[in-house]
């Protein structure tokens, strides 16, 4: 099934989505071909990805490319992404413009080689006044890196006297953290089979749905996206509360909207 912007109400649809990219070795092990070669194959599915979120017209898509453990593979594996992430960047950037994706990319890219820095400076500065589709890249980005980082913003500020002990709330938190500008988090999928967040976004999946699929990544097509947004749109998500109160809660928008 293939899922079609108009035959789906865009109020039922994740705002923001959010995926772990895995499976690229296994995938290309399994044609006997290098690790790189799986890589490669991913980006096709990554253009994939952009396109579907682009005509559903979801707001913002974020893209698990590279972890801050990721540091520990083989040099020439990194150095391997590393280029293809230039390669990429160099080669892609004015198609997304054209297209009004605005990209950004969440991370310490400041261990990333110089040359890859400023591209991804050129990137943002050039489509950060799009007003289509957000695209996150997730590069050198950890969870926990991302909450260090927001909760050492604010401890700044108490240390300077511009902000209390006690205005340390989860507001602040969350405003302080990667995409606080953004929708939260609706939909977190995996693919390649794993049941883990592997330090992806750990404070932002606080209430997202997670969706795993065994699909490795250069298999995840336009028709597996599809499925794992059918499958959202058949949740009921309660945050807390119980599904009562939820369908009350939709009686009174509908009423007045
Ligand atoms: C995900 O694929 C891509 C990155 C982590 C950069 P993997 O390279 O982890 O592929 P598998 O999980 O080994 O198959
Ligand atoms: C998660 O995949 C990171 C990315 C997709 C970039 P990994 O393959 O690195 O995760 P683990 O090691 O299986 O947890
Ligand atoms: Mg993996």
């Amino acid at each position: 099934m293939v899922l079609n912007a108009d035959a789906i109400s865009q109020q039922s649809l994740p705002k923001h989505v959010a995926i772990i990219m895995d499976g690229n070795g296994r995938w290309a092990q399994a044609r006997k071909r290098p690790r790189a070669y799986g890589h490669k194959k991913g980006v096709d599915s990554v253009r994939s990805a952009v396109q579907f979120c682009s005509k559903l017209g979801i707001e913002s898509l974020t893209l698990f490319a590279f972890s801050s453990e990721n540091w520990r593979r083989p040099e020439d594996e990194v150095s391997t992404l590393m280029e293809l992430f230039l390669f990429v960047l160099s080669k892609e950037v004015k198609k997304l413009h054209k297209n009004n994706v605005k990209l950004n990319i969440i991370g310490d890219i400041s261990r990333f080689p110089s040359s890859l820095q400023d591209k991804v400076h050129d990137a943002h500065a050039l489509t950060c006044k799009n007003t289509g589709l957000q695209l996150n890249i997730a590069a050198n980005y950890g969870g926990r890196w991302d909450i260090i980082n927001a909760a050492q913003t604010l401890a700044e500020k108490v240390k300077v006297g511009e902000l209390q002990v006690t205005d340390i709330t989860e507001e602040a938190l969350t405003n302080n953290m990667s995409m606080a500008d953004q929708s939260p988090l609706d939909l977190l999928i995996r693919t390649g089979g794993d049941y883990r967040i592997s330090n992806f976004l750990l404070w932002q999946a606080a209430y997202a749905e997670l969706y795993f699929t065994e699909t490795l990544w250069p298999d995840f097509n336009e028709e597996a996206f599809s499925e794992a947004i059918a499958c959202y749109i058949s949740r009921e998500r309660r945050f807390g509360c119980t599904g009562e109160q939820i369908k009350q809660l939709l009686a009174e928008s509908n009423t007045t909207s």
